[in-house]
């Protein structure tokens, strides 16, 4: 047991905390299982004393609180990378452990859509990595009595809080999938309580979402599904007009605007679930297209990359024919070592923008400079004005805001420099 122990403590650990009083739970000293950290002395190299669970000692130099610490509080769900031998149900991989709300039946009495008593003074305790949720059940001091999957069937997407509504629903905010992206799949979301039938799971999928007119869109509901293997029945609403039948159905657009086709999933007990998409009517989307003489799959550092974009567009021309002008084609390059953000790409319209206007939008000189309006800085109009008749102020003022600038516009609050 001491052996397997010092090994524990090498590795690191997600808890779940219950603090019933004021208590002190082990952080740094201590992790997991409460397993101890020795102290490690940087200079000579050698590992010290563990730290005594009974009178933990915070010699830190920089403490400024108390040196001997309350006994440490036991912790009350724990688990490394690895398998669990304690709490098998967490499953193994990254980790993140999170404390979600604890149900009470008597917050939500006379709500009749709230979740049943089978939750109360049940912990909902989830993981932002492993996607997980689970029931934690406890008796009247608190502790563990069972554990069991919560919704174990639903691919949550790195669920990153939740809390009971005012209705005794549940409702959850996923971050999405990827780090630091602005995730198409995070979302809010409402968990009803269902005890009976369950609603069908409504999907519609449309071969195009946006075209000149006249727009013939095929839609289909083919991939809406039942839990329950129910039969179900679909009906679709575009602009007040209802189709209904099987799962294909097609309409055809005949004036530009912007579209939300509603998909209806009835089941056979009538429990019914909506979709929705956007259809853009209206604007065929560019053609573009990028050619890269040379190897088009891998570059060597240091080397150059000869690449030539054109772009054809049904309602504007192109870059072709001249109607479409070289500066309203904007190329980016971007290293995305993890994919690409997709909220960043266009989608079904044109960016109407010029290629400057996209810059400042995605740089920080809103802070200080408005488009019509004295900030810190002159408003974009002014400068404009300013220079519209010279010719080289493209390349002076691009100078200027890379490596700063100042005196031109009088006494202003700041001198701007970009490292
Ligand atoms: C911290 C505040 C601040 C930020 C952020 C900032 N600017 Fe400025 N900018 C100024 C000030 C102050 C001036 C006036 C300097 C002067 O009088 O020469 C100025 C001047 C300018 C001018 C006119 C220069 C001239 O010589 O006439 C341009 C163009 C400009 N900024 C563009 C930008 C752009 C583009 C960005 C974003 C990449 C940006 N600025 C971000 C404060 C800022």
């Amino acid at each position: 047991m001491l052996v397997m122990i010092a090994l524990n403590a090498a590795h690191g650990y997600d808890e779940v905390n219950q603090a019933q009083k004021p208590g002190y739970f082990g952080w740094p000293l201590f992790v997991g299982g409460n397993y101890a950290y020795a102290k490690y002395d940087f200079e000579s190299k050698t590992i010290g004393a563990k730290a005594d669970a009974n009178k933990p000692m915070n010699t830190s130099p920089n403490n400024t609180g108390k040196t001997e610490l309350p006994p440490v509080s036991p912790p009350f769900v724990w688990y490394p990378y690895a398998e669990s031998p304690d709490f098998p149900l967490v499953k193994t991989g990254g980790r993140n452990a999170m404390a979600g709300p604890v149900y009470y039946s008597e917050n939500f009495k006379g709500k009749a859509e709230a979740f049943p008593d089978y939750f109360d003074g049940k912990l909902l305790m989830y993981d932002w990595m492993r996607n997980w949720m689970r029931l934690v059940t406890m008796n009247e001091k608190g502790a563990i009595m069972d554990i069991e999957p919560f919704m174990e069937n639903i691919q949550f997407n790195n669920t990153i809080d939740m809390a009971y509504g005012p209705d005794g629903k549940l409702y959850t905010l996923e971050y999405g999938t990827k780090w630091f992206a602005q995730n198409m799949d995070a979302r809010l979301s409402r968990i009803d309580y269902n005890g009976g039938n369950r609603p069908p799971h409504a999907e519609l999928k449309a071969s195009k979402v946006s075209g000149a007119i006249p727009l013939t869109v095929n839609f289909s509901a083919g991939e809406s599904s039942d839990p329950d293997g129910d039969a179900v029945t679909y009906e679709l609403e575009i602009k007040g007009e209802v189709q209904s039948g099987a799962t294909d159905f097609n309409y055809t657009f005949d004036k530009p605007g912007i579209y939300h086709p509603k998909l209806t999933a009835t089941d056979s007990k009538g429990s019914k679930s909506t979709t929705e998409v956007t259809i853009i009517a209206g604007n065929e989307p560019p053609v573009i297209d990028v050619t890269v003489s040379g190897n088009p799959d891998y570059f060597l550092p240091g080397g150059s990359v000869n690449y030539k974009v054109s772009v054809t567009d049904k309602e504007d021309g192109s870059t072709t024919d001249g109607k479409i002008a070289a500066v309203r084609v904007l190329t980016t390059l971007d290293f995305h070592p993890q994919g690409y953000d997709m909220t960043k790409i266009a989608q079904g319209h044109q960016r109407s923008e010029l290629p400057g206007k996209l810059l400042i939008a995605e740089s920080d000189c809103k802070s200080c400079h408005l488009i019509d309006q004295k900030s810190a800085g002159p408003s974009y109009k002014e400068v404009a004005k300013r220079y519209s008749k010279d010719v080289k102020a493209t390349d002076v003022l691009s100078n200027k805001i890379m490596n700063g600038g100042s005196g031109v516009w009088g006494k202003l609050l700041w001198l701007r420099t970009r490292s």
